[in-house]
């Protein structure tokens, strides 16, 4: 694809996402209840966000989600971003990189985040089809902590100008996380991993997945609206909802690797849940860019800074003290979501 139609591609994104709401399908937390502790035994100050995600430590589970760079024009965007993540302490992962590894003049809008945020941890970004050689390439420009690896096949078959040969990911992940000095999270975007592909992912060694389930952006209803694609509506549904790809994922794999929940994760009750579904981590996307476009970069980090306190609040609320101790807590599946766990086999 040339540079040209990507970079404009990148610009349109952003447009997109920031017009459309999200969905339309639900992200599943609504029927998940969190069980309240009129009896909590904990000061405020006596409750940690820090979690560990892999070898990494972070100060709070928030993940602010791959977003852009690659292109001049967004390099005023990433800085901005780098900026939320170190005056919020967050994590933040930047997006896609093959722009950079094709054509390294635009690697300026990566290398920015790293400037901007020196000590922060930040996570590299590239799709399934990257060399070994491109993936060490891409955390080197930004001095990775992670990197993260997007499968996004949903989106590339209603591009005109998208893949469509998909074969040969999972080998190529499994040696991407062999080579690569950093932990490799596998992430969806927006489409969810369901229990059979998460068993795969961990036989391939994969230790951090990110579900990226339906709910929040939606990569399909983008390319819709972009006149890339023209779907019938239902197949704007497709996906797994996020609360419902966790659960799979959780009880697949649970034991061996960290699940990050992301897709339409927005309010401090969804963050609580999905961390207490088991999720040691959660992405946040399109809110953060939203946030942006409202305000500047202090009154984004506000609003981070206050859904970070709120996470706190409902874990007060339950009790706990840890975000690990989330998982402990007693909590309800109801409606559509009891029902699908039920037709999977997944208590
Ligand atoms: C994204 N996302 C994304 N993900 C990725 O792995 N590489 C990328 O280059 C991009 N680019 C991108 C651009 C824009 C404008 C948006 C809004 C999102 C996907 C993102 O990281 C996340 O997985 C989804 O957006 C779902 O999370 P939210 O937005 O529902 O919180």
């Amino acid at each position: 694809m040339n540079l040209v139609t990507r970079q404009s591609r990148k610009a349109d994104h952003l447009k997109h996402a920031l017009q459309l709401a999200d969905g339309p399908s639900q992200n599943g937390f609504k029927d998940i209840f969190l069980i309240h502790n009129c009896l909590p035994e904990l000061a405020w100050e006596d409750i940690s966000l820090e979690i560990s995600l892999g070898d990494l430590r972070l100060a709070h589970p928030i993940i602010m989600n791959a977003i852009t760079g690659g292109s001049t024009d967004v390099t005023a965007i990433n800085e901005a971003l780098a900026m939320v993540a170190r005056l919020t302490n967050s994590a933040m992962a930047v997006g896609s990189q093959y722009a950079a590894i094709e054509d390294p003049s635009v690697a300026d809008s990566f290398k920015i985040v790293r400037k901007v945020y020196p000590k922060g941890c930040l996570i590299a970004n590239l799709g399934a089809y990257a060399n070994c050689e491109d993936a060490q390439r891409a955390v080197d420009m930004i001095e990775a902590n992670a990197l993260q690896i997007h499968l996004n096949v949903a989106q590339e078959i209603v591009m005109s100008e998208g893949d469509r040969n998909f074969t040969g990911y999972l080998k190529n992940i499994e040696r991407i996380v062999s080579k690569v000095g950093v932990p490799v999270i596998v992430k969806e975007v927006g489409c969810g991993v369901a229990r059979e592909q998460a068993v795969s992912l961990a036989l391939a060694g994969v230790r951090i997945i990110d579900v990226g389930g339906a709910g929040g952006t939606n990569f399909l209803a983008i390319e819709t609206s972009r006149n890339e694609a023209q779907l019938e509506p239902e197949l704007l549904e497709w996906g797994l909802p996020t609360a419902l790809t966790a659960m799979e994922v959780l009880s697949a794999v649970g034991d061996q690797v960290d699940v990050i929940v992301s897709g339409g994760v927005r309010t401090p009750l969804d963050i609580a849940k999905a961390l207490a579904l088991g999720g040691r981590a959660v992405g946040l996307a399109a809110p953060v860019l939203r946030a942006l476009q409202a305000g500047q970069v202090e009154q984004t980090a506000l609003w981070l800074t206050k859904l970070i306190d709120d996470v706190k609040r409902v874990m007060l609320l339950v009790g706990a003290k840890r975000v690990e101790h989330l998982s402990h807590v007693p909590l309800v599946v109801t409606g559509f979501s009891r029902e699908w766990l039920r037709a999977r086999g997944i208590d």
